[in-house]
Order: C-alpha cells, then sequence, then structure tokens
C-alpha cells in the first residue's frame, strides 16, 4: 500500500515508518517538523519514502500529500495535556481544525487510521474502561482528540485506536510520558517526587504501539468503522507499582507528595478484550521498557564540559 503517515516525525512515526517500509509499504510523511525530522534519516535509504515538509492546517498542502495514496495514518497533533494547556488555540487548530482537513482530503475511500488516546476516557467512575465507556475528557488534550475521532468517524473509513500511555526509546525521544520521566528522573537526579501514588495508568511500548498499525493494515475488513482500546491487560500498573519496578532497576529515594494532580484525572483499569479478541497483542513488558531506557537514555545525557576543569 501507499500510506500517508502525518505526523510522522514523531515520537510513534519515527518507529513506525520504519516498520511500514520494511513490511514492503511505500510511505510518504507530511508533518510540520516541530521537534526537527532526524529520526527519519534513515528511511530515505529506501526508495519508497516521501518527505513532505508541510502542516495538516493547510488544506492544499495535506490535499497533495494524500494524493495517490491508499491510507492515512493520522498521528499529527499537540500531544499531552501539558503541550495542549501551553497553547490551548494552536491545540484546537490543529487537533480538530487540522484533522478536519486531513478528513476531507482521505474521503469516502481511503482507509483512515487514527491515533487516538485513553484520555478521552478522563475522569471514570467504575475505573474499567471498555470502548463502551462514556467518554468524559477534562483536559483540553481530550476534549480535541474526542472531537477529532468522531469527526473521522463521521466523515472518513476510519479505524481508531485509543492507546494506553507510551513508554520505551525512540529518536525522537519523549520525556514528557510517565515511565520516561520518571527512569530519567531517577537516573538523573536521584530522586523522584509523585503525586497520586496509587492512582491506576495502563501503559504499552511504542514499538507495540507501531505493530498495532500493521496490526490494522492487515486486518481493516474487519476492523472499519471501530474504536478499539490499544494496551495489555497485564500492562494496567498503578504509578507506585511503576515506582517500585524502576526501583528495582535504578537506586533512587522515592517521596509521595500530597500535592499535584493529574489534569486528565486518568485513574482506571483499561480493558482490551475487544483488540485481544482479533489476535492483537503486546510483545515489550514495562520491566523490558525500564531496562532499555536505563540504557538509552544516557545517550541524551547533557555532559557537563567544565566539569574535570
Ligand atoms: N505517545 C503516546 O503515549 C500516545 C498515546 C495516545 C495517543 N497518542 C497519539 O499519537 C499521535 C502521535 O503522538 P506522538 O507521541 O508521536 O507525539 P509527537 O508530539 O512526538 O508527534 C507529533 C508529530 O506531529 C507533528 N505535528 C504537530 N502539529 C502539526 C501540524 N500542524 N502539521 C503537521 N505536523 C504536525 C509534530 O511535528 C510531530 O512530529 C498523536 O496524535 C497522539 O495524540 C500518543
Amino acid at each position: 500500500m501507499k500510506i500517508l503517515v502525518t505526523g510522522g516525525a514523531g515520537y510513534i512515526g519515527c518507529v513506525l515508518v520504519p516498520m511500514l517500509l520494511e513490511r514492503g509499504h511505500s510511505v510518504r510523511v507530511l508533518d510540520s517538523l516541530m521537534y526537527g525530522g532526524a529520526g527519519l534519516l534513515p528511511c530515505f535509504r529506501s526508495g519508497r519514502f516521501e518527505f513532505f515538509p508541510g502542516d495538516i492546517r493547510d488544506p492544499k498542502a495535506i490535499q497533495s500529500a494524500v494524493e495517490g495514496c491508499d491510507a492515512v495514518i493520522h498521528l499529527a497533533a499537540i500531544v499531552g495535556f501539558p503541550a495542549c494547556r501551553k497553547d490551548p488555540v494552536l491545540a484546537e487548530e490543529v487537533n480538530v481544525a487540522g484533522t478536519r482537513w486531513v478528513a476531507e482530503a482521505a474521503g469516502k475511500k481511503r482507509l483512515v487510521l487514527f491515533g487516538s488516546t485513553g484520555s478521552n476516557y478522563g475522569a471514570v467512575p467504575d475505573q474499567v474502561c471498555t470502548e463502551e465507556t462514556p467518554l468524559n475528557p477534562v483536559s483540553v488534550y481530550g476534549k480535541t482528540k474526542v472531537a477529532a475521532e468522531r469527526m473521522l468517524f463521521n466523515d472518513c473509513r476510519t479505524i481508531a485506536f485509543r492507546f494506553a500511555t507510551a513508554f520505551g526509546l525512540s529518536p525522537r525521544m519523549r520525556l514528557d510520558l510517565l515511565i520516561n520521566d520518571f527512569v530519567q528522573t531517577a537516573l538523573r537526579l536521584k530522586y523522584l517526587v509523585v503525586y497520586e501514588p496509587h492512582f491506576m495508568r495502563s501503559f504499552i511500548h511504542v514499538h507495540d504501539i507501531a505493530r498495532s498499525f500493521l496490526f490494522a493494515l492487515e486486518h481493516a475488513d474487519r476492523m472499519i468503522g471501530q474504536v478499539y482500546n490499544i494496551g495489555a491487560k497485564t500492562m494496567n500498573f498503578s504509578k507506585a507499582q511503576i515506582c517500585e519496578m524502576i526501583r528495582k532497576q535504578v537506586d533512587y529515594y522515592l517521596h509521595y507528595a500530597a500535592v499535584g494532580e493529574d489534569e486528565d484525572k486518568r485513574n482506571y483499569v483499561v480493558s482490551y478484550e475487544k483488540i485481544g479478541g482479533l489476535g492483537y497483542k503486546t510483545t515489550v513488558t514495562v520491566e523490558e521498557g525500564i531496562a532499555e531506557l536505563v540504557k538509552g537514555l544516557r545517550l541524551l545525557e547533557v555532559k557537563n564540559p567544565y566539569a574535570n576543569i
């Protein structure tokens, strides 16, 4: 297939695009390069890779990028509640208005795979989220992603994935994600201050997120028009459990604080029975992800050039 990946230079895209190329797909990335594009440089070795610099808020850019493509994987967004809170107008413009242009350009024939999020659930009273759980997003991030998801289901042949919180290494590294942040902080500062330690969260390695898109391309006929939670039942953990897992690999001081709160109000266990029923399984555990982070984050160390003077 020829696939357009919007936001393909991001954390997920940099892992996904090489996998798509390896599977024999042709891949075109449209990205405004908010965080640079170096993670995609090795892809140019493939004659099946193209990069279109551009913004999904520009209908001409998205229209020309989608030309000749069979499917769109829509990842471009302002991602996470801190980034959306910093600039809510931009978040609305990109995540909602931008998605409108993507939907229009994709039309009724192309397959659209959408990177949605568990933040759509927001404050959940019964604490176990299935795809039928009513959406109650509380942050700008959650609200804009819910609006985008609904729009794509109305207008396109869409499969939407509500991902657990990602972790793991990617060439475009995100250190705002809970496990990545905790490991980085424990390594650097040797202490970690954690609020709401008993809040339950759900996690997935970035490699398994990328694999879920490959799975959807292979099983699209059975999946179109549906939303799926993507993760694993065995990967629902409290923050305190994550801290203990990190402690097995990093020596650090842990302090639970009475102040601080998650703006997305995420405190729930997520059910992955629907996607599991189709045969999708995650492959990377949290422990393996922590081990990978402990080794890999050293490459991002900022060395003090005057340390030995
Ligand atoms: N990583 C996670 O834990 C997670 C979980 C759930 C859902 N998602 C969703 O997956 C998608 C990708 O997330 P990510 O973690 O790779 O984030 P990211 O911030 O690393 O990547 C987003 C990419 O989109 C690009 N972009 C932003 N605005 C753009 C615009 N106007 N036009 C074109 N490109 C633009 C950025 O340059 C960046 O390369 C997002 O839609 C996000 O909501 C991510």
